[in-house]
């Protein structure tokens, strides 16, 4: 299962839509920035704050996006063994 595939499945535990995921409202981060910095070595969401801001507002984002880190982390461990 690749990110995308994992980031649709996160979707729909959350009844989200995928035509405009924002994770971070507060700014205005979507699914695919965090997928992508998952993907270039951000391992998690404090990371992920310094990098892109997520979380740096209100918080609310930040289950989600340690939730698409963690299973790109986890992907990429299973491609890996
Ligand atoms: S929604 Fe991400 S900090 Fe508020």
């Amino acid at each position: 299962m690749n990110c995308n595939a994992i980031t649709v499945a996160i979707a729909n535990t959350y009844h989200l839509d995928l035509r405009a995921m924002y994770v971070c409202l507060c700014k205005a981060i979507t699914d695919s920035e965090i997928r992508e910095a998952a993907e270039t070595g951000v391992a998690d969401v404090e990371h992920l704050t310094e990098k892109l801001g997520v979380g740096g507002g209100c918080g609310t984002c930040l289950e989600m996006a340690e939730a698409i880190i963690d299973a790109c982390r986890a992907n990429r461990l299973s491609y890996a063994a």
